[in-house]
């Protein structure tokens, strides 16, 4: 289980001020459970997934692992970024089996462990190409699938499929779901997307901006293994307006008549 037990941020401003990002946020997550956090721009989400993987630290507060504070990054965890990153002088073979060499492996041993990963995000036939050979999704792919080669308990994912086109996207989420029912991982999502944290998740932590705390939890009631079909019934619909209803409430609406 993951706890985040009180955690506060502060970062310094220009002027010698303070600038308070985050306060007094607590939530648990459990083991093996597709959660994800959306919230306004600023509220503080990556610094939050930041701290879970050790790479900042709380200015006030504890997460704790297992009953283990985090102090630094470890191997239990990977973080899949947004524009994740990807070696353009390797092929992707070796892109993928990148975190295993970090972690000691030979060039060889970590490329023949990546093989059965790159099978799973669906590119197989890529081992030998190159970055730019590839589209922004299976890039993308290609991250996730060089977070999955480390094994990891915990998979942190930061607006993993924000950059890619709408179908592109829903694609990706339904593969992340086929995936994700086979590994049995601990997941923290970030998104913007309403819909995407609705389908994928089992529980939704809606965020609140200045200074970035927690709003409320949602639970998302509907069965597993989902399908697209999920997305049309008034469930998925109850729960999408509702988290546009309390989003639109944090970063005001533009189309509402101007207060007298
Ligand atoms: N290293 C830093 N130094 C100063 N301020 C920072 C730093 N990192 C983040 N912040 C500030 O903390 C706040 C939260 O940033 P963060 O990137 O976590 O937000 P976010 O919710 O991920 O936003 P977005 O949805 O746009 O990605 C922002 O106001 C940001 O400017
Ligand atoms: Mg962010």
């Amino acid at each position: 289980m993951i706890e985040i037990r009180e955690i506060g941020r502060q970062f310094n401003t220009r002027d010698g001020g303070t600038f308070e990002a985050l306060k007094d946020v607590s939530f648990s997550v459990k083991d093996k459970e597709f959660f994800s956090i959306i919230g306004p721009s600023g509220c503080g989400k990556t610094t939050l997934l930041k701290m879970v993987a050790g790479l900042v630290r709380p200015t006030s507060g504890q997460i704790v692992i297992d009953g283990s504070p985090v102090s630094g990054p470890g191997n239990d965890r990977a973080m899949v970024f947004q524009h994740f990153v990807l070696l353009p002088w390797a092929d992707i073979l070796t892109n993928v089996g990148f975190g295993l060499e970090m972690r000691g492996l030979s060039r060889r041993e970590s490329r023949e462990a990546a093989r059965p990963f790159l099978d799973r995000v669906g590119l197989t036939g890529f081992a030998e190409h190159y970055p730019h050979e590839l589209s922004g999704g299976m890039q993308q792919r290609v991250g996730l699938a060089r977070a999955l080669a480390v094994s990891p308990d915990i998979l942190l994912m930061d607006e993993p499929f924000g950059a890619l086109d709408a179908q592109t996207r829903q694609l990706m989420q339904e593969d992340l779901m086929r995936i994700w029912d086979v590994e049995q991982k601990t997941v923290i999502f970030v998104t913007h997307s309403m819909d995407e944290a609705a389908y994928l998740s089992d529980r939704v932590l809606v965020m609140d901006t200045h200074p970035g705390k927690v709003r409320e939890v949602l639970d998302v009631p509907l069965p597993r293994p989902r399908d697209e079909a999920v997305r049309t019934t008034p469930v998925f619909n109850e729960l999408t307006s509702h988290m546009w209803h309390e989003l639109r409430g944090m970063i005001g609406d533009p189309t509402a008549p101007a207060p007298e």
